[in-house]
């Protein structure tokens, strides 16, 4: 079980009701994890069920209401049936966590249509349908949503066209509810995590090699935490962030920015 963010109180998000697509492993589950330790119910959705009896039992653990909702982000009316299900357990709806996504390495001339499709429509059209279905709850009382995002869409990165398309397009989608429904109360947020220890984005994504490179050029030289990633999601859930709306936050110990470094001197030379 990750541990909860650090420097959380318990009661940073009592009262508070979260839906976690993508909930049942990886990041998202700690991110669901970090809302509990924060005093927040909690609803996790996965395609899978077998990964959200134990999230459940961890969320409980921290003495909130707590449920696991089999679904697929990508089909709308199992969208509807994960979204009522959140309201009907827990009574409503403050915080959307749309963490469900897919991700493969495969070389633009090698990927077929449907390849490319599928995950653009977990991780581009799935943040739009939970979203668009969840509005009608979160303006209810004002709300937040975070999509999760990433940074390989910010450069050109070798076999991910799929998932960089389907990023970028969630950062324009972040700006763009930001600024509709900004008004009614609801602040629309992204959280770019760069590779992060422990995950199956990076078990898929990649070897050893490139992961003594991440540490190598990474200004903070090594990968992310779970618990890290956890920590701003808090920030940008909780009060603390109420002016930030339409922004997406990178967290990746500056790896992107230095991408680059091949074009320049080496900042981690002395
Ligand atoms: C080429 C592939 C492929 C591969 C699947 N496809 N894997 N093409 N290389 N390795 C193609 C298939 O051939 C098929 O196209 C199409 O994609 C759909 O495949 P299915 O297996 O039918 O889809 P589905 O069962 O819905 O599975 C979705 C999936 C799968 C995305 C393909 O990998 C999955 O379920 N992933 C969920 C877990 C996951 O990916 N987690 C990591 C997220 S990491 P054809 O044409 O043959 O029909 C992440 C963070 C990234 O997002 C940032 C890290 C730094």
């Amino acid at each position: 079980m990750p541990m909860p963010a650090m420097w959380a109180r318990p009661d940073l998000l009592k009262g508070k009701r979260a839906l976690v697509t993508g909930g049942g492993t990886g990041i998202c589950r700690g991110i669901a994890i970090a809302l509990a330790a924060a005093g927040a119910d909690v609803a996790v959705a996965s395609r899978k069920s077998d990964h959200l009896a134990p999230t459940v039992q961890d969320l409980q653990a921290h003495g909130v209401r707590a449920i696991g909702i089999a679904g697929d982000v990508r089909v709308p009316a199992e969208v509807d049936r994960i979204v009522q299900g959140t309201a009907d357990t827990l009574g409503g709806l403050e915080i959307l966590i749309n963490g469900a996504a897919g991700n493969f390495i495969a070389r633009s001339e090698a990927l077929s249509p449907n390849g490319f499709g599928t995950v653009v429509d977990i991780d581009l059209k799935g943040t739009f349908n939970v979203s668009r279905a969840a509005f009608p709850l979160l303006k209810a009382h004002g709300g937040v949503i975070l999509n999760i995002s990433a940074t390989l869409q910010l450069l050109g990165t070798v076999g991910q066209v799929h998932a960089s398309a389907a990023k970028a397009g969630i950062d324009a989608m972040t700006r763009t509810l930001a600024v509709e429904w900004g008004p009614e109360k609801v602040r629309v947020n992204g959280l770019a995590p760069g590779p992060v220890a422990e995950t199956e984005g990076v078990r898929r994504l990649t070897t050893d090699a490139s992961r003594a490179r991440i540490a190598e050029i990474c200004p903070l030289g090594r990968m992310a935490t779970i618990d890290e990633i956890a920590s701003a999601a808090l920030f940008l859930c909780s009060d603390a962030s109420a002016f930030i709306t339409g922004v997406t936050l990178v967290v990746d110990g500056g790896l992107w920015l230095h991408s680059a470094s091949a074009l320049g001197v080496d900042a981690t030379a002395s």
